[in-house]
Order: structure tokens, then C-alpha cells, then sequence
């Protein structure tokens, strides 16, 4: 293998890694949120940890080591993003989420949408 390879594989697979180790804690953390989904959520959650797993190890039996720290300073800035964006716009509907909830949601409730976030979609 050639270092320019090494390297392309070091990042790729450092790249992987993170996805599928948050795709892990995602799965998780909707497990909670869905408790109706939660055993589909939570094989889906072992799925994707295992991926991450499997993805170690095929750097490990290649030798190569992945580097994951800029991979996860990448993947919080666009994490950060999102909080940020969803911050700014939320102020504007939260009174129109909460009248919804107060309601028992919209689902069932005859509505087709939520309230609108500014500059976003529909919830
Ligand atoms: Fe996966």
C-alpha cells in the first residue's frame, strides 16, 4: 500500500466511523423520543454500531489507523448549525407549537401541517 493510499483510507474510514457511530446515538436518542418504535430503533441502533464496529476493524487489519478527531469537530460544526438555525426561527412559533401540543398534536387532530418555522418548512 502507498502512503497516498494509506492516507485516502485513513480518512475515508475515519469519515464512516463517525457516521455510523452517530447514526448509532441518533437511533438511540429517537428510541427515547418514539417509544412505540423503540425496539425497531434500537436493532436499527445496534446495526449501525455494529457497522462502526466492522469499519475499525477493517482499518485495524489493514493497519491503518482512522483519525477521527477532525472528522468530529467537522460533523459539530454542522450540528452547531443546525442548533443555531433551529434556535433563531423557533422563538416565532414556539406559542403556535405549544397551542398544537396543548391540543394533543397534530396528529389525529385533523390537521395536515404544523405551524410554520420561519424560512423552514412545516413541522
Ligand atoms: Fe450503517
Amino acid at each position: 500500500m502507498s502512503p497516498a493510499y494509506r492516507e485516502a483510507y485513513s480518512r475515508i474510514n475515519s469519515m464512516v466511523i463517525v457516521g455510523e457511530g452517530l447514526a448509532d446515538l441518533n437511533f438511540r436518542r429517537l428510541a427515547l423520543l418514539l417509544p412505540a418504535e423503540r425496539n425497531e430503533l434500537l436493532r436499527l441502533a445496534a446495526m449501525e454500531a455494529r457497522h462502526a464496529r466492522d469499519f475499525l476493524l477493517c482499518g485495524r487489519n489493514l493497519g491503518i489507523r482512522a483519525v477521527t478527531a477532525s472528522v468530529l469537530q467537522d460533523e459539530a460544526e454542522h450540528l452547531d448549525f443546525g442548533e443555531r438555525w433551529l434556535g433563531d426561527r423557533f422563538p416565532a412559533c414556539a406559542a403556535a407549537v405549544d397551542a398544537c401540543c396543548q391540543a394533543g398534536g397534530a396528529r389525529g387532530s385533523g390537521h395536515a401541517a404544523g405551524p410554520a418555522i420561519p424560512g423552514g418548512n412545516r413541522f
